[in-house]
C-alpha cells in the first residue's frame, strides 16, 4: 500500500489568505507517493525520498527529519522499525506545495500504521504538526490540498469548498531559485504592519473570487487579468523577484492569458494560463531564461 499527497499550485489569494481572505487553489496532477516497508534489523523511524537526497531518520536534525518527528509525535506511534520511502514528482522548495503533500502522504502512512482512524481532519492535524514546523505560521491552504486534492476556495474560517473542473490546464515554471515560505510570510507581515485591512491584501482576497468565477466558467482570459493584477500587487508586497517578474513576461509577450507568481514567491514557481496554441511558446521562452517547465492538468483528485 502508498499513500499519496497532492502537490497544488494557488492560482490567487496566497499570502492574502494568511489573513483570512479567499485563495483559489488547484491540485496538480502529481505529488509526493510515500510507501511504508520494514527497516531493516529493526533499525530507526526513517524517510528516502530518492528523487529530493532525503534520507534521513527521525532523531536527525534536518528539516523534513523535524517533520517525521512531529508527524510520528502527533499520531502517538512513538519510532517504529519503518521506513516511509517516498516518490516524488515535484520539487521541494518550489512553491508546489511538496512539504505539505509530503507531511500528507507520512501522515496517512502512520496512521494507518497505528491503526488510528484516516479521516481527512486527522490527517491534516498531524500534516500540520510538520508544517508549523517547517513553515512556522501557515494557512492550512497546502495541507487541504495535499489532503483532498481537486480544485477549490480556501478560507481559513471555512476550509476547503471544492468545485467540478476538468481538462484546465496550467503552465508551471519552476525558477530554480530557493526560497522560504516562513521568510516570504514575514515579509508581508511587515509591509503590511500585520493588518488585515491592508488594500492590496483585499484586493488579492477579492481577485481571488473573481478569478473563481472566471475559472468555473472557463473564462480563460478574465482569469488570466486576474492573474496579472495578482502578481503585480504581490510584487508591490515584495514578494516577486527579478526572474519571476521576468517568467511572467516572457509568458504573456509569448500568448499567455496571464501569468504570475504561485506560493510563498521570493523564488519558487510562476504559473501562466494560455490557448492550447501557444503553449509551446511559453515552455520555449521560460527556456531561454533558463527554466524548464511543464504543462500540468488542475484538479487531479
Ligand atoms: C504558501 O503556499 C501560501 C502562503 O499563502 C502561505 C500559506 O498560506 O500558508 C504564502
Amino acid at each position: 500500500m502508498s499513500s499519496i499527497g497532492w502537490g497544488k499550485i494557488i492560482l490567487l489569494g496566497e499570502h492574502a489568505v494568511v489573513y483570512g481572505y479567499p485563495a483559489l487553489a488547484a491540485a496538480l496532477d502529481r505529488g509526493v507517493q510515500i510507501g511504508a516497508v520494514p527497516t531493516p534489523a529493526g533499525g530507526a523511524l526513517r524517510v528516502d525520498v530518492p528523487s529530493w537526497n532525503v534520507k534521513v531518520d527521525a532523531g536527525d536534525d534536518s528539516p523534513f527529519a523535524r517533520g517525521l518527528a512531529a508527524i510520528a509525535d502527533h499520531v502517538g506511534v512513538g519510532r517504529p522499525p519503518l521506513t516511509l520511502v517516498g516518490d516524488a514528482q515535484i520539487p521541494p522548495g518550489a512553491g508546489l506545495g511538496a512539504s505539505a503533500a509530503f507531511a500528507v502522504a507520512i501522515a496517512r502512512e502512520l496512521l494507518a500504521y497505528a491503526k488510528k482512524p484516516a479521516d481527512a481532519r486527522a490527517i491534516a492535524a498531524a500534516a500540520d504538526a510538520s508544517e508549523q514546523v517547517l513553515h512556522g505560521r501557515a494557512s492550512g491552504v497546502d495541507v487541504a490540498l495535499a489532503i483532498a486534492g481537486g480544485v477549490g476556495v480556501f478560507r481559513k474560517s471555512t476550509g476547503l469548498r471544492p468545485f467540478p473542473l476538468q481538462g484546465v490546464r496550467v503552465l508551471v515554471g519552476p525558477s530554480g531559485a530557493p526560497r522560504s515560505t516562513a521568510a516570504m510570510v514575514d515579509k508581508v507581515a511587515s509591509e503590511t504592519g500585520g493588518k488585515a485591512d491592508d488594500t492590496r491584501l483585499r484586493d488579492l482576497g477579492s481577485l481571488a473570487d473573481v478569478g473563481a468565477t472566471a475559472l468555473a466558467a472557463r473564462d480563460f482570459a478574465t482569469l488570466g487579468q486576474t492573474m496579472d493584477r495578482a502578481h503585480a500587487l504581490l510584487t508591490e508586497l515584495g514578494v516577486s523577484t527579478p526572474l519571476l517578474d521576468g517568467m511572467c513576461k516572457a509568458a504573456r509577450d509569448a500568448g499567455a492569458f496571464g501569468a504570475k507568481l504561485t506560493g510563498a514567491g521570493g523564488g519558487g514557481a510562476v504559473i501562466a494560463l494560455a490557448p492550447r496554441d501557444k503553449e509551446a511558446a511559453v515552455l520555449a521562452a521560460w527556456k531561454v531564461a533558463g527554466v524548464t517547465g511543464f504543462v500540468a492538468t488542475i484538479g487531479a483528485r
